[in-house]
């Protein structure tokens, strides 16, 4: 062919194989043994342990009236004092009971400064905007309907956010269920690694990556929830820090517990929708990045914004090439086996399946989809005010 013999074309092929391995699966491992490191490095913040703000503690609901109770009960017991709480409750068009849940609540309890708000549009961020705008705290904190804090959550991550370059704090989900099924055990071993990088990019002074079960805000420095419209409550919210040089760090203290659906089809619906997000949060962390615009480091957001949209691509390569190979050398095969390493398997088929979920991401977003109504997992498990309390969450 093109006048190569055999060998100088496998040859060829070999290395534009091991090329897209490395620009999957490399620059993702690399980066995750870097960051492993780097996350054993102490904190530079000053930590103020007397620091204790007025808190606005937002929580938005679509149709929680099967948890929405359990997650009230869960918050009156933290250790802060309740004149420095405000607790906003922010529904979208629910349409079962969960705002008569929310308003008994607040009757039962009526030491709780708990205000019920109620929109008529579809949206989280729309939401928790919304709900911005009506708070008085001088510290945001996010909480979705199903997770859970421990007491002193307050804490331990507050004083965090007395340092003037912090702009944010978030923490670990904990699974409650991490041994139900492979798909909740291979979603905890993912968690397990994804939580060792975020908290090395924080010690560099900035991660990409929050969640909903505990995000923490200065009010000051933010100025609204996903500006950019990625659909990320979360993340998306995080971008207008980075441009403002404010640091957001991930405190392994700050932990949030929560089930996982245990069936794979449960997990797709959320891991579609976030990949879809996810694509277009670094979407416009690599325009921003090409017009100078971020003023947090840069190393750990170029590699991010890497591995969000060139290793999916990348994969989509080497899923081809390898089936190729093994037609051509069955007997390699046996690679196979790697699967069942214990602590290895998991991990690896979870970085399998991520780059697949986050090129289905990848389309959805260049077809111009956006995940804006919220449905909530096939299988999501309540859990009830028994497991609560024998956990000492209620
Ligand atoms: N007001 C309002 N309006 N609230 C909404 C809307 C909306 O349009 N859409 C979703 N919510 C609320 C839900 O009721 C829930 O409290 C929370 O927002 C979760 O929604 P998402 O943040 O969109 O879900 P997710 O898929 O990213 O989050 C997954 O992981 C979370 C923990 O990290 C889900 O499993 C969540 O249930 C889980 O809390
Ligand atoms: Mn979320």
């Amino acid at each position: 062919m093109f006048g190569l013999t055999i060998i100088e074309v496998w040859f060829l092929f070999i290395l534009l194989w091991l090329t897209v391995c490395f620009l999957s699966f490399g620059v993702t491992g690399i980066y995750f043994l870097f960051m492993r490191r780097t996350a054993k490095r102490p904190w530079k913040i000053l930590v103020d342990r007397q620091y204790a703000p007025r808190i606005s503690i937002i929580i938005p609901t679509k149709n929680e009236s099967q948890i929405i109770r359990q997650k009230l009960l869960n918050i009156d017991r933290i250790e802060y004092p309740k004149d420095k709480i405000q607790l906003i409750v922010v529904d979208s068009k629910s349409n079962d009971n969960t705002l008569t849940i929310v308003e008994r609540f607040a009757e039962q309890h009526p030491y709780l400064n708990l205000l019920t708000l109620s929109l008529d549009q579809e949206g989280k961020s729309k939401a928790l905007n919304f709900a911005l705008r009506n708070s008085i705290g001088d510290v945001i904190i996010i909480s979705d309907a199903d997770c859970f804090w421990s007491q002193k959550i307050m804490q331990e991550a507050l004083p965090y956010l007395s340092d003037p370059s912090v702009g944010a704090v978030s923490g670990p989900k904990i699974l409650m269920n991490p041994n139900s099924t492979w798909v909740t055990k291979t979603e905890n071993a993912y968690l397990v690694s994804m939580n060792t990088t975020k908290l090395g990019e924080s010690k560099l002074g900035f991660t990409t990556l929050f969640e909903g079960g505990f995000s923490a805000y200065k009010r000051a420095m933010l100025p609204s929830f996903d500006p950019y419209g990625t659909g990320s409550d979360d993340c998306g919210s995080l971008i207008k820090l980075a441009e403002n040089g404010h640091k957001a760090v991930f405190l392994p203290e700050a932990a949030f517990f929560t089930a996982f659906p245990t069936s794979w089809k449960g997990k797709m619906q959320i891991k579609i929708r976030r990949a879809n997000q996810l694509v277009l949060v670094f979407s416009t962390y690599l325009n921003l990045l090409l017009r100078g615009k971020v003023r947090v480091p840069k190393g750990t957001l170029i590699l991010n914004t890497f591995i969000y949209l060139v290793s999916p691509l990348a994969f989509a390569l080497f899923v081809p090439l390898t089936m190729l190979i093994l037609v051509s050398h069955p007997y390699l095969m046996v690679l196979v086996l790697l699967f069942i390493i214990p602590r290895i398997g998991p991990l690896l088929f979870e970085v399998i399946q991520s780059y697949s979920v986050l090129l289905v991401g990848l389309s959805s977003a260049f077809l111009g989809k956006k995940f804006i109504t919220w449905s909530q997992p096939a299988d999501r498990i309540i859990l009830t005010e028994s497991l609560l309390r024998q956990n000492n969450l209620i």
